[in-house]
């Protein structure tokens, strides 16, 4: 009997969807003794579960047929319209219904990017480090990666520049998180977003503004969106229910303005799933345009300042001197920084001290930089976030004997 090896069997865009070693390992950190800040995990006991059981009868008994029913492609139009204000209110520009795509999680979102967008080999400008999901979802389309320095405001422009100025082909989009980004936690600064925005549109080059934990503002005042900065229609802005309502539900939208984009996407999208659940989206609008849901918002975000503050506050107390952190004003994660360190070695001393978090070096689309770590505070408690920092501490120092510089 003959058998096909990889390459006759499967597309050769599968040989870049490799199982992660890391993965494997944090497999082991998922035991109840271990305390993770590996995932990216928003809290289970802040969801609202009683409201959106509220939700789902009041959904069935108004709409019930309706809810179950196939759906247009683009979202069920109560939905597009809530995005559209909610995105209006929050950045004080109007954003038009007819812009918003809704879709099953930013993660299909930034799929369907790389499906319109990609040809195998062309370029994609990302951060250095970036969301290890938006690497994996373009991977499939077997892009190369151009990537760019960040400081403590996120990407710098002039490193941008220099990077577009000597591109070979030409890229075919930026991809940035600009809000407490995942995984270092900064902000780009408005005067970057300015900045960034007008050399794009000089280049007349797409953004990709992925916009998942803007509203998780702990401190300091909202920056505008880039969408809103720019003049002409370049930026997709990409926004989620899944770190203000719940992951589960998989509710999340595109806003974009430009025709042509926004029709190869939504065709791309009626090729992958026809649309999101449309039940999903009638329980998600249902709590979401109730009067009880900024509360919601905002208790999230209060507590997840409390855990963050916890986290600070630890790492003050317990890191070693030479080692850096951020000070993020929202979102999810805090990223650690050990001159000389090979985090995914720390990982394993930290595994066996019952400590998880994600080493940096998925996050950097080369693999090639390896002193970083990715911590969640979201997902613990702050007791737990003590107890944790000191085991990492502890564990950073028993690593310093054996592969610090
Ligand atoms: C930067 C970023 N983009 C997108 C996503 C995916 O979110 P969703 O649940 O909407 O697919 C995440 C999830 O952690 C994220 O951190």
């Amino acid at each position: 009997m003959t058998t096909l090896s990889h390459a006759a069997r499967f597309a050769a865009r599968t040989a870049r969807l490799r199982a992660s070693t890391i993965r494997e390992m944090l497999k082991v950190t998922q035991r109840p003794d271990v305390i993770s800040f590996a995932g990216g995990l928003p809290a289970p006991e802040l969801f609202p579960t009683d409201a959106i059981a509220d939700a789902t009868r009041e959904v069935m008994e108004r709409y019930g047929p309706a809810a179950l029913q196939y759906s247009v492609t683009e979202g069920i139009p109560a939905m597009r319209e809530w995005v559209a204000e909610r995105l209006t209110r929050r950045f004080g520009k109007l954003f038009e219904a007819e812009h918003v795509t809704i879709v099953s999680g930013s993660q299909q979102g930034l799929d369907l990017i790389g499906k319109v967008f990609l040809d195998r080999g062309d370029h994609v400008v990302m951060t250095n480090p970036s969301y290890l999901g938006a690497i994996q979802a373009f991977d499939a389309y077997e892009p190369r990666y151009l990537t760019v320095d960040t400081d403590d405001e996120g990407l710098e422009p002039t490193a941008l520049e220099a990077v577009l100025a000597q591109a070979q082909p030409f890229p075919k989009f930026l991809y940035v998180v600009p809000n407490f980004q995942n995984p270092t936690g900064r902000t780009l600064s408005r005067a970057r977003r300015e900045q960034i925005v007008a050399i794009c549109e000089r280049y007349e080059l797409p953004i990709v503004e992925d916009d998942p934990y803007g509203e998780l503002r702990f401190e300091g005042s909202d920056l505008p969106a880039m969408a809103t900065l720019a003049t002409r229609g370049i930026v997709i802005y990409c926004g989620t229910g899944s770190k203000i309502m719940a992951p589960g539900l998989r509710v999340a939208w595109l806003s974009i303005s430009d025709d042509e984009v926004r029709e190869k996407v939504v065709l791309a999208k009626q090729g992958a799933d026809l649309h999101t659940g449309t039940f999903a989206q009638f329980v998600f609008h249902e709590y979401a345009a109730g009067d009880a849901f900024e509360a919601h918002v905002r208790r999230i975000a209060l507590a997840y300042a409390a855990r963050r503050d916890a986290m600070l506050q630890a790492l003050a107390e317990t890191m070693p001197p030479d080692v850096r952190y951020s000070h993020p004003d929202g979102g999810m994660f805090l990223w650690v920084q050990i001159p000389g360190a090979d985090t995914t070695e720390l990982l394993q001393i930290c595994a066996e001290r019952k400590v998880a978090f994600v080493p940096g070096v998925s996050f950097y689309p080369h693999r090639d930089v390896h002193d970083g770590l990715r911590l969640n505070f979201s997902n613990a408690s702050e007791e737990k976030i003590r107890l944790g920092i000191e085991r990492l501490a502890e564990s950073i120092r028993s690593l310093s004997r054996t592969s610090l510089t």
